[in-house]
């Protein structure tokens, strides 16, 4: 791939880390995982409280300051895990805070059984302007099979964005 190609993931336990370390490896792209200013509790039902809140009023946490921004970039991939049924608010707060038009954008996301469409779809709100590909639904790190999984994707929508340009 020639295109100038820029990975935004953000993960909680390392598992879409995990996918985004081998996109990144096929895509010779660069990666940049995103971080909230104020971590999550580490008590897993305050962390599921805030998160709901957050999910419900639509609240975008504040995000450490990242290296790279996405405008010199014509492909973004961006990584979530799934966070009851949708995407982590720091990946929203990304997406919200970054002018994606014209480019296209390729979401993959972790999940534990919830490959639900409703997380391509909350990308899709937030970035009405990009061009969004098929997401990538990985059931957590996607194990032994993680490197073919990526592969077919990319290939497949690769293959479609050349269609469209
Ligand atoms: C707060 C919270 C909510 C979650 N909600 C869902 C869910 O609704 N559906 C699902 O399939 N997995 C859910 N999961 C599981 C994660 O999506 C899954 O473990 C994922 O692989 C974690 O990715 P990460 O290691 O990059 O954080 C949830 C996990 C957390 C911490």
């Amino acid at each position: 791939m020639k295109r100038n190609i820029l990975i935004v993931c953000y993960s909680y336990s390392g598992k879409t880390r995990k996918i985004a370390e081998m996109i990144q490896k096929q895509t010779g792209g660069r990666l940049n995982r995103i971080y909230p200013r104020q971590p999550y509790p580490a008590d897993f039902e305050r962390h599921l409280v805030q998160v709901k809140e957050e999910i419900r009023t639509g609240e975008k946490p504040s995000l450490l300051p990242v290296n790279e921004n996405a405008d010199s970039y014509d492909i973004i991939f961006a990584g979530s895990p799934n966070w009851c049924g949708t995407i982590a608010p720091p990946l929203a707060s990304w997406l919200n805070e970054n002018d994606l038009t014209g480019k296209l954008l390729l979401p993959f996301f972790s999940h534990c059984g919830g490959a639900e469409k409703e997380l391509e779809q909350a990308v899709r709100d937030l970035c009405p302007t990009a061009s969004v590909g098929n997401s990538l639904y990985v059931l957590g790190d996607g194990g032994r099979n993680l490197q073919n999984i990526i592969q077919t994707w990319l290939k497949q929508e690769i293959r479609q964005s050349k269609r469209k340009s």
